[in-house]
This record gives structure tokens, C-alpha cells and sequence, in this order.
């Protein structure tokens, strides 16, 4: 498993419950991912290491967790290397890995299968001034994203065409380096989001719980926005019909339209849609799972996930079983205090140990003289199980007070919105 934060802590778990799985390395991990495997000190990214541990070690799955290593070309390097090129890698090939990381792509790619999204153009320095006559045909607010991975700061809404003119000069100039190179604007939407999460074989595909994430660092979605403060499954507007639409119009599409391009995509896809007055649209895909939607939806599968991932492999996940949970899941992400912006690290977390009802996810930890501290600004997730969301999130929000660190920082109203 490569990664270090909450997500790959809630993958690890749930991997580390198989009776398929004989031994788990997380790479590199953090202070909560060694209760599940053993943590090496190796770089999600460093490629050449990790061909190296994985033909030495002899393992025989790789489960990537964040999009960096995928948009970089993990899977491609490991084919394409004769000591690892019959290891299953859980996770796009780099042209797969693309709806993620160009922007521009993934908006094509949805206009080529028909998948309903927000209408757009895409705009390079050499065309300002087409762009700036763009944004005259679109209303407030303006919608601008950088094409590139921009660390989730390339996308920007702008309340007036001025303010927009401006970003779009500034973007095009080069803010976001080369990420920016290219600008898509889009026509804003307005609705309620939700993430939606597929596993494929490139074939076949299978449909896990939905989710919500809390972006905003206040309470009530104010104040700036962060990696994710906390997430909620199931979501309740997704019902049975929209989910039906989901699939229809925008699942099976992306899936098919994968195949119809030779793009060899065997992993996640996380579909971030929108709900615009009932019909879902899609602001945006992602090439592996969400954080921290999966340190919710991870409690709500009860199916053994490398069983799932065994069928991924094998082209045959049609004839593997999903099942889900049906009660709700809340996690709660404590944080640094100053997040997102500065914030000090290495303080030491006391009380993980008191946590009894709800599982602990840990974000950014890390170990320092057998003490664990905090090592990011996303520190550790609370999640639980509930009746329903509210209670959910109160076990959370009971259980995170026992955790204590030097200025920490919560939401208590995740979920409450819906
Ligand atoms: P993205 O990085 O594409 O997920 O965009 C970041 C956030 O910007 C999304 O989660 C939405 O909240 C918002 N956003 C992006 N595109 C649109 C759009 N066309 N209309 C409204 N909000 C948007
Ligand atoms: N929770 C949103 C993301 O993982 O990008």
C-alpha cells in the first residue's frame, strides 16, 4: 500500500481484515498504519525503490492510495520493468490517471461519452483574449481551473467578471506554474455535492457507498477550504433513482468510454458530482478514493476488499459480491490548529487509547521518541458507526474529546446539513 495519510490508514485497515492478506507493508505509512502492517521508509513516489522492495519482498499486489504516484506513472513504470511486471497494481495506468490530472482531459473526455457536466472552454496564454470574451458569455459566478494538479488549490470561483479577467490573466501568466499552462472555464453549477466511488477492472465495475466531504474549516461551510474536516455515508439524496441516473448517464459512460479509448484503468474513480435540481452532473473525477470520505466509507463495506481487488486483477470482479453496511458512518477529522494555513507539528497526541467507540484514523502522525505527534495539519480521524448520521457523529464527537494534542481543532456539524 503506498501513501500516509487517513486514506491509506482506512485502506490498510480494512485490507489488513482479509484472511487474503498474509502480510501488509504501508509505504511510508504514518503512526497509525504500523497497528496494520509493517511501515517502510520509502517515498509513495520513488519509483525505483519501490520496484526494488516489491520484486525483493515478492509482493503480490500494489494498492496505490494518493493520485501523485498514479498521474506520475506508477502503474506504466511497474508494467514495464521485467522484475514486477506481473504484480497487480490497484490503481490506473498514467493515460487513465489523466481525468485526474488534466482538467482540460477529463472535460473532453465527458463531452466525447456524453456525460452530462458543466459546458466549459478551454483557454492557453496564447489565447487570452478568445478567454476573456468566454467569461462575457457566462454569468456569475465564474468558475476557473487550472488543467494541471495544483494540491487542490487550482480551482477558483469568482463573484464578479472583473475579478474573473483578472485571476484569468494572473493564471494564465503563470501562477500555478505550468499547471496553469491551460485554464478551463466552466459554467457554475449550483446543488448539493456528493462523491460517488467505483472500483473497475476496466470491464466491470462495482458501486461503493456514497459520501459526502466537509471541505470548509468552519462550522456551517464557512472560512477557508481544506483537504476535507470530515465526510458522512450515506448521503440522503442519494436515493435509489439518482443513484440508478448516476450509473446510467455517468458510471457506465465513463467505464465504456475508458475501454472505447484504450485506456487501461484498473482502480478507483471517484466521481465528484453535483446535484443540480435532481439530475447529477460531474464537477470533477479523481483516480483514486477521497480523503476523507474513505475513512467514512471504509466502515460501510462489509465485503473483503482484496477479494474486490483480486477481481480487479483478474479481469473478473462481475462475479465478486459487494456488500454494505446499512447503518450511517461519520467521520470527524481533527486538525492543527491554524490549518490550513501555518500551523506548528510535532506535539505529542495523548488519549487514542481511550477511543473505544469509534475507529481512529491517523492523518498526519507521526512517531518521535516512541511518543505519537502530530505531523500534519490533518492530524486524525474520528469515525463511527450509527443509527443514523446524528448519531453517528455525536460517537465522534464524544470520542474525539479524549484525544487530546495542543490546539486541536474539529467540526461538530458534520452531516448536519443534509
Ligand atoms: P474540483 O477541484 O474540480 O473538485 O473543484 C473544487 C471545488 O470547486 C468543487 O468541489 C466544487 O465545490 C467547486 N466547483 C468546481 N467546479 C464547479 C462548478 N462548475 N460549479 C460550481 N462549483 C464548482
Ligand atoms: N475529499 C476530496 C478529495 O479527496 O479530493
Amino acid at each position: 500500500m503506498l501513501g500516509s495519510g487517513g486514506r491509506e490508514h482506512a485502506l490498510a485497515w480494512k485490507i489488513a481484515q482479509s484472511n487474503k492478506c498474509e502480510k501488509l507493508y504501508i509505504a511510508p505509512g504514518n503512526a497509525g498504519t504500523s497497528d496494520c502492517g509493517e511501515n517502510i521508509a520509502m517515498k509513495a513516489d520513488d519509483f525505483e525503490a519501490i520496484k526494488q522492495f516489491v520484486a525483493e519482498k515478492r509482493v503480490d499486489m500494489v494498492v496505490v492510495g494518493p493520485e501523485d504516484p498514479l498521474v506520475k506513472g506508477i502503474y506504466d513504470d511497474l508494467k514495464n520493468d521485467p522484475r514486477t511486471k506481473d504484480v497487480p497494481v490497484i490503481g490506473p495506468s498514467k493515460a487513465g490517471a489523466v481525468l485526474e490530472g488534466s482538467k482540460d482531459f477529463a472535460k473532453g473526455f465527458m463531452q466525447r461519452h456524453n456525460i452530462p457536466t458543466a459546458r466549459y472552454q478551454t483557454f492557453d496564454g496564447e489565447h487570452l483574449e478568445e478567454g476573456l470574451r468566454f467569461l462575457e458569455t457566462l454569468e456569475a459566478p465564474y468558475v476557473l481551473k487550472a488543467d494541471g494538479l495544483c494540491a487542490g488549490k487550482g480551482v477558483l470561483i469568482l463573484p464578479t467578471l472583473e475579478e474573473a479577467r483578472k485571476e484569468l490573466k494572473e493564471m494564465l501568466g503563470g501562477m500555478f506554474g505550468t499547471a496553469s499552462a491551460q485554464v478551463v472555464i466552466e459554467e457554475f453549477l449550483s446543488g448539493i455535492e456528493c462523491s460517488v466511488f467505483v472500483l473497475t477492472d476496466g470491464q466491470h465495475y462495482k458501486i461503493l457507498p456514497e459520501a459526502k466531504d466537509y471541505k470548509r474549516i468552519g462550522e456551517h461551510d464557512t472560512g477557508l477550504n481544506t483537504g476535507g474536516m470530515g465526510s458522512v455515508t450515506p448521503v440522503p439524496f442519494a436515493t435509489k433513482e439518482w443513484m440508478q441516473k448516476v450509473e446510467d448517464r455517468i458510471i457506465r459512460p465513463t467505464v465504456e468510454g475508458l475501454a472505447a479509448e484504450h485506456i487501461d484503468y484498473k482502480g478507483f474513480i471517484f466521481f465528484g458530482l453535483i446535484n443540480v435540481k435532481g439530475e447529477p452532473m460531474v464537477i470533477e473525477y479523481n483516480c483514486r478514493m477521497g480523503d476523507p470520505e474513505t475513512e467514512s466509507v471504509m466502515l460501510r463495506l462489509k465485503s473483503d476488499i482484496v477479494d474486490l481487488f483480486e477481481g480487479v486483477a483478474e479481469g473478473n470482479l462481475d462475479q465478486r459480491t459487494i456488500e454494505f453496511d446499512p447503518r450511517s458512518a461519520v467521520c470527524v477529522m481533527m486538525v492543527s490548529g491554524g490549518y490550513p494555513q501555518a500551523y506548528q507539528k510535532g506535539y505529542p497526541i495523548t488519549g487514542i487509547d481511550q477511543v473505544k467507540g469509534s475507529i481512529v484514523f491517523h492523518s498526519g502522525t507521526a512517531m518521535k521518541d516512541g511518543q505519537v505527534v502530530t505531523a500534519g495539519g490533518r492530524v486524525i480521524a474520528v469515525s463511527s458507526y450509527g443509527k443514523d448520521k446524528a448519531e453517528a457523529l455525536q460517537k465522534s464527537f464524544e470520542e474525539a474529546q479524549k484525544i487530546q494534542f495542543t490546539d486541536k481543532y474539529f467540526r461538530r456539524d458534520i452531516g448536519a446539513d443534509l
